[in-house]
């Protein structure tokens, strides 16, 4: 298939968010290839316990091994093909017993054994045959404690692969003392109806806010200066709304960066390093374990939310991380989840839980606003009303060095015309 007339470099052609059979390729070249995001290890603590998840079309589990290692797996038995768990996590115990004629895999996935083996005397069933062990991902590693697999064998490390979005999990885990945070573990799950392309442009599209969220966060602006006027002081999750309803040129001093593979950083525009007694507390912390020096360089990073693309918005300030299971054409299921940094003080984690239920969460008017965008967007591009997308904006006025792209506007459409540019890579088959 080709697909190389449908991406110019200012524009493309609206069947990439609608047609299936440039879905199904996707699904082939992008995303059963690509280091796709698993979960985090604090979600599978102890040996047997499992998570269930989605890489591409595949049902997948990772699960603990009596050693401590996390394996991931395709959630179909070898016998006659029934999903060996069932539930999204829960603990098997100390194998994997199948709920139909109980074959049973240790927790690497292993043949183990199945009832009355005498009937497979002289078969090709038998702890020697691969094709009786659950079949494995092609490759598992994992960053800062979040796991990731590949379904191919071949391909980048997951560091390549990652290359600068590794920040993501860098400035994660650095703001807690001990280095590492845990699961929150729950998250929302949210059925956008739109492809799933439209909420990775969204995420580092800085032009939408002021326009989207006015109302949310006009609102929200005239609430924080009343309460200020009143008594002084404003809480800050009155600001992380508010923040939204900046002027243009506002969103547009704010500067996006562009990396290879289709990754990206929106830089910080909320001023996220609040005086309060709180956060001096949590600061303190990170000062007895790591230094002023280190401290300051890992605090003023200054991120809003990192992209790994094709399919997570890691908003790393405030431990939260959105992934993508795109389900067809039309519909994409968006993973919300939320992290603990571990050995930080409580109010830095009400505080983040603010953030993640005003803006990120299914009940937030932010998020609502984005996805009925979506939504109608979708409806566009379906319809014959023309043939074209637009990422015009700042075309020819983008910095590139060394294969990154620095925006010199924030609104400036860079971020879509990469995110193209690692598609048709992937499509083509030459990344
Ligand atoms: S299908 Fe799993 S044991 Fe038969
Ligand atoms: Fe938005």
């Amino acid at each position: 298939m080709h697909v190389s007339h449908l991406i110019e470099p200012d524009r493309v052609h609206r069947t990439v968010y609608t047609d299936q059979q440039i879905f199904d390729r996707e699904l082939t070249q992008i995303f059963e290839r690509v280091w796709v995001y698993c979960g985090h290890q604090s979600q599978v603590p102890q040996p047997g316990d499992y998570h269930a998840f989605q890489i591409g079309r595949q049902p997948m589990f990772m699960v603990r091994g009596k050693d401590g290692q996390i394996h991931v797996l395709h959630n179909r038995c070898p016998h006659r093909g029934v999903q060996l768990v069932g539930n999204q996590k829960g603990n098997v115990g100390g194998a994997l017993v199948c709920s139909y004629h109980a074959w049973s895999f240790q927790l690497d996935g292993k043949f183990r054994s199945t009832p009355l083996p005498r009937g497979y005397d002289g078969t090709r069933v038998g702890p020697d045959n691969p094709d009786c062990s659950v079949k494995r991902a092609a490759r598992v590693d994992a960053y800062r404690g979040f796991v990731f697999a590949s379904l191919s064998p071949a391909g980048p490390s997951l560091l390549d692969f990652l290359g600068e979005a590794r920040v993501a999990f860098d400035d994660m885990c650095d703001r807690s003392p001990v280095g590492e945070v845990e699961v929150v573990p729950i998250c929302h799950r949210v059925i956008q109806h739109s492809n799933w392309k439209f909420f990775m442009e969204n995420q580092l599209d800085a032009l939408h806010p002021s326009v989207t969220h006015q109302s949310t966060g006009v609102a929200a602006g005239r609430i924080e200066k009343q309460i200020k006027d009143r008594t002084g002081k404003a809480p800050l999750y009155y600001h992380y709304l508010s923040a939204f309803a900046s002027k243009f040129e506002q969103w547009d001093a704010v500067q996006t960066i562009n990396f290879p593979r289709g990754h990206g950083i929106l830089k910080a525009y909320m001023g996220l390093r609040p005086q309060d007694p709180d956060t001096r507390a949590h600061e303190a912390m990170l000062v007895e374990a790591y230094g002023a020096e280190q401290t300051e360089a890992y605090l003023s990073r200054g991120i809003h939310h990192v992209l790994v693309y094709p399919y997570l918005s890691v908003q790393s300030p405030l431990q939260q991380l959105r992934c993508l299971r795109p389900i067809s054409p039309s519909q994409t299921l968006s993973e919300i989840w939320h992290f603990r940094l571990k050995g930080a003080p409580e109010a830095i984690y009400r505080r983040a839980l603010w953030y993640y239920n005003l803006v990120n969460s299914p009940a937030t008017m932010v998020n609502a606003d984005d996805l009925e965008n979506w939504t109608k967007g979708q409806w566009g591009l379906a319809s014959d009303g023309g043939d074209w997308v637009s990422f015009h904006r700042d075309h020819g006025g983008d910095t590139e060095q060394d294969g990154v792209i620095y925006s010199n506007h924030g609104t400036s459409e860079a971020v879509m015309r990469n995110q193209f540019r690692a598609w048709v890579q992937y499509m083509a088959d030459t990344l």
